[in-house]
């Protein structure tokens, strides 16, 4: 995730140097921006030929997770549209867990050669970050890793990409960002521009029933590290707060609900719309100190996103908790939590007290392991951990400053 952003960066920066949150008033300066039209209909991932029409597009290329291809949504989806005149012209479905920048090349190489018009993207977080940067290449050509990696660096606008996510948390089907993993320099690389975003973003509720319920938990509560963290992110503005806001009280309504009936289509209706939600509010506010451990953890112990985020989030808010309790307070409230006959401070321990318990109450649901230990961390790598969590661009946007002492804490008490 970069650091520079093009909107209110000056802002940030004069709020940073204070570590002061903008939270209590109206900032002097927000941008919000969206780019992406948002269609949410059970279904709708049948029905969209109308949609393409008004791009002018017959002619897509779709791109997917491998399992998608093998369980027959891909096939669906392409007949459906077959059937309303849009040609699928070709097919990319070697889209690996974590995509990596020969991948793209890949797949924006099919993609030209198909003769397609625009992209389709089915899937997770890595089919949409293969396909947002594949569109870059599709659309303008040149080189992905010396002339589009790092922030705005995308001139102009690019062919209509069409996003259909299978899950419920990343939100990447409405970001600006996409993170491709380079294996010549061993590194993962990011593209942030809010030309990335998706033209189209269709929420279809009935893709996400036959989540397992582990990967329903995850990404969920990657979802819910996203509504948290804008919502105390010095970037927060009052759209980002009110859409964090919104998808904290549905993630709490739904989350447990979809991972124990992963066919309650209202569950999963709820949560698919909360994610998107939350992935609108962290790509203007971004995240914080959460993410920042998960990055580290992910990349030294290979943590996959969510479960790392679930297993943070409650430290994350105990590390923030001396400048944050005030916006803990409110996410009480949405919690449910009765804070009338509470101090702030009391307030805002409660929610964290929430968090915990929602935790182990997904461990019971559905074995989401709440411990680093647990989940293949060794002891000897918390050091790592937290030095590289220090370097992590989101610890830039966090409301208190990311010290190497404090967070190593932290780290040791989630493992
Ligand atoms: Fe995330």
């Amino acid at each position: 995730m970069g650091m520079a952003r093009w909107w209110g960066q000056t802002l940030v920066d004069s709020q940073r140097a204070l570590r002061l949150p903008c939270w209590a008033v109206i900032p002097e300066f927000y941008q919000f921006f969206l780019n992406t039209k948002i269609l949410f209909q059970a279904g709708i991932s049948q029905n969209f030929g109308h949609e393409c029409e008004q791009l002018g597009v017959q002619k897509l290329f779709l791109i997917c997770d491998p399992f998608f291809a093998q369980n027959g949504l891909a096939d669906s989806i392409q007949e459906a549209l077959a059937n309303s005149g849009i040609q699928t012209v070709g097919r990319f479905s070697e889209v690996p867990p974590k995509s990596e920048i020969q991948v793209v090349q890949k797949c924006a190489e099919a993609a030209m050669a198909s003769g397609a018009e625009a992209l389709l993207a089915l899937g997770g977080g890595s089919a949409m970050d293969t396909a947002k940067t594949a569109n870059i290449l599709f659309s303008l050509g040149g080189d992905l890793v010396n002339d589009y990696s790092g922030s705005q660096t995308i001139s102009e606008p690019l062919k209509p990409l069409i996003a259909i996510p299978t899950t419920a948390g990343t939100g990447s089907e409405v970001t600006s960002s996409a993170v491709i993993f380079d294996e010549a320099s061993q590194s993962k690389l990011s593209f942030n521009d809010f030309n990335l975003r998706p033209t189209l973003a269709l929420l279809d509720p009935e893709i996400t029933l036959s989540m397992p319920p582990k990967l329903t938990a995850m990404t969920g509560m990657d979802a819910l590290t996203h509504a948290i963290e804008s919502y105390t992110s010095l970037q927060a503005n009052p759209m980002s707060d009110a859409l964090a806001m919104k998808a904290i009280k549905i993630i709490k309504n739904h989350l447990l609900s979809a991972v124990r009936q992963g066919d309650d289509l209202e569950a999963r209706s709820n949560m698919l719309v909360a994610a998107n939600m939350a992935g609108i509010a962290f790509d203007h506010a971004m995240v914080g100190v959460v993410h920042a451990m998960s990055h580290a953890t992910g990349g030294i112990a290979h943590v996959a996103h969510g479960l790392a985020n679930s297993i943070y989030l409650p430290f994350g808010m105990e590390f923030n908790l001396e400048v944050a309790a005030e916006r803990y307070a409110g996410i009480a409230r949405r919690f449910g939590i009765d804070t009338r006959l509470l101090n702030t401070d009391e307030a805002a321990r409660a929610a964290i007290a929430y968090v915990k318990q929602l935790r182990k109450d997904l461990y019971v649901a559905c074995g989401l392991e709440f411990r680093l230990r647990d989940v293949g961390v060794n002891e000897d790598q918390l050091e790592a951990i937290a030095q590289a969590a220090t370097e992590d661009g989101t610890s830039f946007f966090n409301p208190r400053e990311v010290g190497y002492d404090d967070v190593y804490l932290k780290i040791k008490e989630a493992y």
